[in-house]
């Protein structure tokens, strides 16, 4: 009896470290294996939408960087106006706003700014009695207006340590208001439309609670956003990669450049131990360019200008970050690749611009590094996925990563669910084949999300969704990336999907390889049995 339980307990832990050790070494990516990826977007580089109340301890908080204001005189009933976008004087003679009379805040503190024109200069006052001009290349204190709001959203206008601002009978905007004006119908008051307010990135964070507040409510965002439980979960789900958003000051931590706040550095680092921990590997993706590669909130833009492409000196800093990272991490077991930049845009960078900063970047990561995965983005907005797919970047282990959104694009707004779901099996799947007939670079659908247009989709209608897109997405060489594990709105994240069985990922490699390993147990057990007893 002694010895049949001995031979059981022998074949049952046979089996169970046959099984174990066969799980942990499939680490999904190499033996022909790609991968299932989850981004963790929000976390080390912010975006207001995701999660909306790191916001909320902002004073003044409709009024952060790049906030778009338009400015009424209430006496002359004429808007504000940079003429041509700037280069002359101010004019108040305007009876309908546009863009001439757009004006993007910087935020210097929670009631004084700058004001940029939208072709890209400053408004600027000399002193008391000044006629203002949007003439300024560069903001300084000449720059700065002190702005006092109430509440019907009336504000007066004043130039630091000295007069308020008025509308002149003869359209200009003067300094010279005598004395302190009140909220009747003079020439200093002016009705404030703020018009887009739509950046909440980094930037606007950091810049509208200022260092000290800005640090705690990070430190708190960072530490507690993410965490080694949802490595966990990501494995028990079968995902084996997680893309990793980080901003360019990572790489000056602790002490970035000013707003910006130090720290992303270490939970960076966290996030190799933990990826790890549980057999996940990491793509780094430099995902918020300095001077801003789109001008989007996750890019980290302060006013939605793209200042990257036209800047040797951010071009190159952002290769001192690749450098950073890659010199960091190239030893790191968890470490699959660096993407260099994500989603330039194609309205702002140009394609001889673009591909040399990747051969570039290439270059630098093989310094470091013979396999690590060097990852370029396409261009989003009018570009052809192709123009990189051809583009000589480099030889070995280079992948394309494309994001595919049933979104953002007029194209999807009135598609119903059956018709989105046959864009993904006849649109989205012929360009991956395409791909896959030339010779080029792996193909990565780095972003892609259980989200759409469909305003009352039910349950099954998003299961098919998310299946048609699993199905065409899985053929990707290199393989994809869900945005994103974590989201205020639920058809976005990717927790809330597979908790509510929305998005069905189907056997997982973990899965498929117990289920497997279990049965070829189970053989072995019966195969060997009657010679064990
Ligand atoms: C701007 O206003 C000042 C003061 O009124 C005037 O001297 C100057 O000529 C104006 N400049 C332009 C370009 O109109
Ligand atoms: C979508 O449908 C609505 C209602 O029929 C229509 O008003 C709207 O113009 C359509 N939008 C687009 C982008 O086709
Ligand atoms: C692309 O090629 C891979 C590997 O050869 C294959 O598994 C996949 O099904 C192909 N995808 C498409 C869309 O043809």
């Amino acid at each position: 009896m002694g010895l049949v339980f001995t031979k059981w307990a022998f074949i049952f832990l046979l089996c169970c470290s046959c099984i174990t050790s066969i799980v942990y070494s499939v680490d999904g990516l190499h033996g022909g294996s790609k991968v299932r990826g989850v981004n963790l977007g929000g976390w080390l580089v912010i975006e207001g939408w995701i999660k909306p109340s790191l916001f909320d301890g902002i004073a003044n908080g409709d009024m952060l960087d790049g906030t778009e204001v338009q400015l009424k005189s209430v006496k002359l009933q004429k808007y504000v106006s940079a003429d041509n976008g700037g280069g002359m004087n101010v004019t108040v003679d305007r009876d309908a706003p546009s863009s001439w009379e757009t004006f993007r805040l910087w935020r210097v503190s929670e009631s004084e700014f700058q004001f940029r024109t939208n072709q890209g200069p400053f408004l600027t006052c000399d002193g008391g009695g000044c006629t203002v001009s949007a003439t300024a290349k560069s903001p300084s204190t000449s720059e700065i207006f002190e702005v006092k709001r109430n509440e019907k959203n009336k504000v007066h206008i004043k130039i630091k340590d000295g007069p308020y601002l008025q509308a002149t009978t003869g359209n200009q905007l003067t300094a010279d208001y005598p004395g302190v004006p009140g909220w009747d119908d003079n020439s200093a008051t002016f009705e404030m439309t703020i018009v887009s307010n739509n950046l909440h990135g980094d930037y606007q964070l950091a810049n509208g609670y200022g260092h000290e507040s800005a640090e705690d409510v990070l430190r708190r965002h960072r530490n507690s956003y993410i965490t080694v439980e949802d490595f966990k979960f990501l494995y028990e789900h079968g995902i084996n990669t997680v893309r990793i958003p980080v901003g360019w000051w990572i790489a000056f931590d602790p002490d970035p450049p000013s707003p910006f706040i130090g720290g992303s550095l270490e939970a960076l680092d966290n996030a190799f131990s933990w990826a790890q921990e549980y057999d996940i590997k990491c793509i780094i993706d430099l995902h918020a360019a300095p001077g801003s590669q789109n001008g989007m909130e996750h890019s980290a833009s302060r006013d939605g200008f793209t200042g990257w492409p036209t800047s040797p000196d951010y071009i190159s800093k952002s290769l001192h970050v690749i450098d950073f990272l890659i010199s960091r991490y190239a030893k790191h077991p968890a470490l699959l690749g660096i993407e260099l930049l994500n989603e330039p845009s194609a309205g702002t960078v140009s394609l001889d611009i673009l591909t040399s900063y990747y051969k570039q970047g290439y270059q630098i990561v093989r310094k470091y590094s013979s396999s690590a995965y060097v990852i370029m983005c396409q261009r989003i907005g009018n570009a052809d996925p192709l123009e990189l797919y051809q583009a000589d970047i480099g030889s070995t282990n280079l992948v394309l990563d494309l994001h595919f959104y049933n979104l953002f694009d007029t194209f999807f707004v009135n598609m119903s669910a059956g018709d989105n779901v046959q864009y993904i099996y006849k649109s989205r799947e012929g360009l991956l084949q395409a791909f896959n007939n030339s010779n080029g670079p792996l193909i990565f659908v780095g972003e892609w999300v259980n989200e759409w247009d469909v305003t009352s989709g039910s349950l099954t209608d998003y299961q098919d969704f998310g299946k048609a897109q699993l199905d065409v997405y899985n053929t990707a060489s290199f393989g994809w990336c869900y945005w994103t594990l974590k989201n205020d709105r639920d058809h976005w994240d990717f927790e809330w999907n597979i908790r509510n069985n929305y998005l069905q990922l189907g056997n997982s490699p973990n899965n498929q390889n117990i289920h497997t390993l279990g049965l070829s147990g189970l053989a072995f057990t019966l195969f060997y049995l009657p010679h064990f007893l």
